[in-house]
């Protein structure tokens, strides 16, 4: 064990579980403490590194739910093994922080926590659109320094959205959440990028055109840009929702930040690595009417440097996802992951997760991402 602070819960359990912070709510312990777990949490608030997880797995340990500012790869997963682990847990939907095939080696199935960060995350992006757009963080520092003598034709001011176009980035859940939100509030119209058509939202956004035009209002459309760059040069406003991988590793660098329009919105709350920052540094600087959203960072938690000193960027510490419905929920499916997978229930199989979410769960695993190539059961019903 390492010598930060730890708790245990329900100390009589048989099967031993890790976690390497506290969550939220209660239902999470209730949970765990069902599937006779006891369960030892880190109540230090400090970033565990490899070597603090590991000494925590110890000799013996069932499952783990770590936390996506550790790195849980070959090392980690080769300690929980010999600890006779069976089951661990991102609490997170991202997993970039997890070596899936070095858990796969082992036998350990990677549970994650999709579906309750969808609308609060798009909610914090529409957030930092307006505080961008707005210029609301930079009007706020203003008034706190006294420095208001009264009402001006030209004070602070920002872009109005009404009828421009929405750009999206990765129009998966979270994305295209967000485009609806900014379409179907804002009367946008939607470009995005995706590998994958995204069907749904395109009809969704159809039928809300056709509502309008019913309306005798101005329609709103949408388009799937045939690549990033065409998404960069049309959009008023870009939101960026992509998996960080490779591929998408410095997705936005200086060329692309180029393409964009002088007085655009860039806003980011995927992954900080999806944008190349000491690029976006320079070009904030070079351009004052760009203006950045960010909730997210590349070296979290540090910023590039110069980017502190910019009022053209708005910045929150990776807190999207920061409602007390999610976090909970996300609590909830972390436990029932490592719960799940120790009582040998199935992986679940349906996208929507909401049934864990209620009185009576399905004795299943809720996400487990790598189920087929641990040859994990899956759930029929
Ligand atoms: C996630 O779950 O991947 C989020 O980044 C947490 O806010």
């Amino acid at each position: 064990m390492s010598d930060k602070e730890w708790r245990t819960h329900n100390p009589p359990g048989s099967r031993r579980v890790v976690v390497t912070k506290q969550l939220p709510g209660e239902r999470w312990l209730e949970i765990l403490t069902q599937a006779d777990c006891k369960v030892e949490i880190c109540t230090s608030t400090d970033i565990l590194s490899v070597e603090e997880v590991q000494a925590a797995l110890g000799d013996r340990c069932d499952g783990a739910i770590g936390q996506l500012t550790e790195d849980w790869g070959e090392q980690l997963f080769a300690a929980l093994k010999a600890a006779g682990g069976k089951a661990y847990s991102n609490y997170a939907v991202g997993y970039n922080n997890v070596d899936v095939d070095a858990a796969t080696k082992q036998g350990i199935p990677v549970g994650n926590t999709p579906g309750v960060l969808t609308e609060t995350t798009a909610e914090m992006a529409v957030a930092l659109t307006f505080a961008a757009a707005r210029r609301v963080a930079e009007a706020d520092r203003f008034m706190r320094g006294s420095n208001y003598k009264g009402w001006l034709p030209t004070l602070f001011l920002g872009e109005l959205f009404w009828h421009k176009t929405v750009g999206v980035i990765g129009a998966g859940r979270i994305g295209a959440a967000y485009a609806r939100m900014m379409v179907e509030g804002h009367k946008m119209n939607l470009i995005y990028y995706d590998l994958y058509q995204n069907t749904a939202l395109e009809d969704a956004i159809a039928a809300y055109g056709e509502f309008l035009r019913s309306r005798g209002e101005k329609p709103v459309s949408c388009t799937r840009a045939g690549s990033l760059e065409e998404v960069l040069r049309e959009a008023d406003l870009v939101s960026l929702h992509p998996v960080l991988d490779e591929t998408t590793h410095h997705l936005i660098n200086r060329e692309r930040l180029a393409l964009m329009k002088d007085n655009a919105i860039l806003i980011n709350t995927s992954r900080g690595p999806v944008i190349d920052e000491t690029a976006l540094v320079a070009h904030c600087q070079g351009h004052p009417n760009f203006r950045v959203g960010l909730d997210v960072f590349e070296d979290e938690p540090g910023m590039k440097p110069g980017l502190r000193e910019l009022d053209n960027v708005v910045i929150v510490p990776h807190i999207a996802s920061a409602t007390i419905w999610t976090r909970e929920g996300m609590a909830t499916l972390a436990a029932s992951n490592v719960a799940g997978i120790l009582m040998g229930y199935p992986a679940w199989q349906d996208l929507d997760i909401s049934p864990f979410l209620g009185d009576d769960p399905p004795k299943a695993a809720p996400s487990i991402v790598n189920a087929k190539e641990v040859g994990f059961p899956l759930y029929t019903g």
